[in-house]
C-alpha cells in the first residue's frame, strides 16, 4: 500500500513478533532508511528514561533509521516534525480530534495517543525515530500506564486497521523526511500551531526544580515552547529542560 516515492526511500522493512524494542534494534542493526515494527517489545522506551508499555497485538511500535547528508541546521525540529507527520497520517485515516502536545505527543481529549523518541546514532547524521501509537489498546491492556491514556479503537469505538495507519504514517513521515532540508519554517509553524493543544492555555513547566506557571503561546523557529507570563514577559523553552503539564 505505500506510494513508489516511500518504497524507493525505504531500505527495508523488518517486522518482528517480539522485540526489546524497535527503537534499540534501529540503533544496534539497522542500516539507513531500515523500517523496523514490532508486535511487542519487552523493553519499550519512552522519553525521560520511562517505559512504553507495549502489549501485543495492539498498538503501533515503530522504529525508521534515516542518514543525513549533511545535517540540517534545523534537526532539533525534527521531533516536533514527526509529530506533525503522525497527526497528518491520523487524518489520512479519517481520524480526527487528535492534536499535538508539545514537543511531540499525540493527544485526543486531554489523554495520550502515542509518543516519539528520537535517538541519534553516533554523531547526529544518523537518527532513529521511534513512534509508538494506542491503536486497538483496551482499558485492561493499558492498566499499568501512570498518565492518562487513550487509543483510536477507544476513540472510534471500532478496532482500526494497524496495517492501513502504519503505511500512513510511513508515507506522511518519508514525505517529511525527504523534504526535511527543505523545510518551510513559516508552513511548518503554521502546521504545528494548528493542532498544537497548548496554544492559549495556561500550563505548568517543570524546569529542574523550578515550576514556570505561564500561557503557552506556539512554538519559535527553533522549535521551543513560548511561554508568556502575567507580567508580560516571555520565555523560551527547549524540550530536553522541561516538562509540560496542562
Ligand atoms: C514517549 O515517551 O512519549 C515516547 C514513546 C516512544 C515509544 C516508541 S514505540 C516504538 C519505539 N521503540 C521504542 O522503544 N520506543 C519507541
Amino acid at each position: 500500500q505505500l506510494d513508489s516515492a516511500t518504497l524507493l526511500a525505504l531500505n527495508d522493512i523488518h517486522v518482528f513478533p517480539e522485540l526489546d524494542s524497535t527503537n534499540r534494534w534501529a540503533l544496534q542493526q539497522g542500516v539507513c532508511g531500515d523500517v523496523c515494527l514490532a508486535e511487542q517489545q519487552s523493553a519499550g522506551r519512552g522519553r525521560r528514561g520511562r517505559q512504553w508499555q507495549s502489549p501485543s497485538g495492539v498498538n503501533v511500535y515503530l522504529s525508521v533509521r534515516w542518514c543525513f547528508t549533511p545535517v540540517p541546521e534545523h534537526l532539533p525540529l525534527l521531533s516536533l516534525v514527526t509529530g506533525l507527520a503522525v497527526a497528518e497520517a491520523l487524518e489520512d485515516c479519517a481520524i480526527h480530534g487528535h492534536g499535538l502536545k508539545w514537543p511531540n505527543d499525540v493527544y485526543y481529549d486531554g489523554k495520550k495517543l502515542g509518543g516519539i523518541l528520537l535517538e541519534a546514532v553516533g554523531s547526529l547524521e544518523q537518527v532513529v525515530i521511534g513512534i509508538g501509537l494506542n491503536v486497538n489498546m483496551l482499558p485492561e491492556a493499558g492498566a499499568e500506564i501512570d498518565q492518562p491514556w487513550t487509543s483510536l479503537q477507544q476513540i472510534a469505538g471500532k478496532p482500526v486497521e494497524r496495517n492501513v495507519l502504519v503505511s500512513a504514517v510511513l508515507q506522511r513521515l518519508l514525505k517529511r523526511l525527504r523534504g526535511f532540508s527543505r523545510l518551510d519554517m513559516a508552513q511548518f509553524q503554521t502546521d504545528w500551531q494548528q493542532r498544537d493543544v497548548l496554544l492559549g492555555r495556561q500550563v505548568q513547566a517543570l524546569s529542574g526544580t523550578e515550576v514556570l506557571l505561564g500561557l503557552a503561546s506556539g512554538i519559535n523557529n527553533q522549535g521551543q515552547l513560548i511561554i508568556e507570563f502575567n507580567d508580560g514577559s516571555i520565555k523560551n523553552l527547549s524540550s530536553a529542560d522541561v516538562s509540560v503539564r496542562m
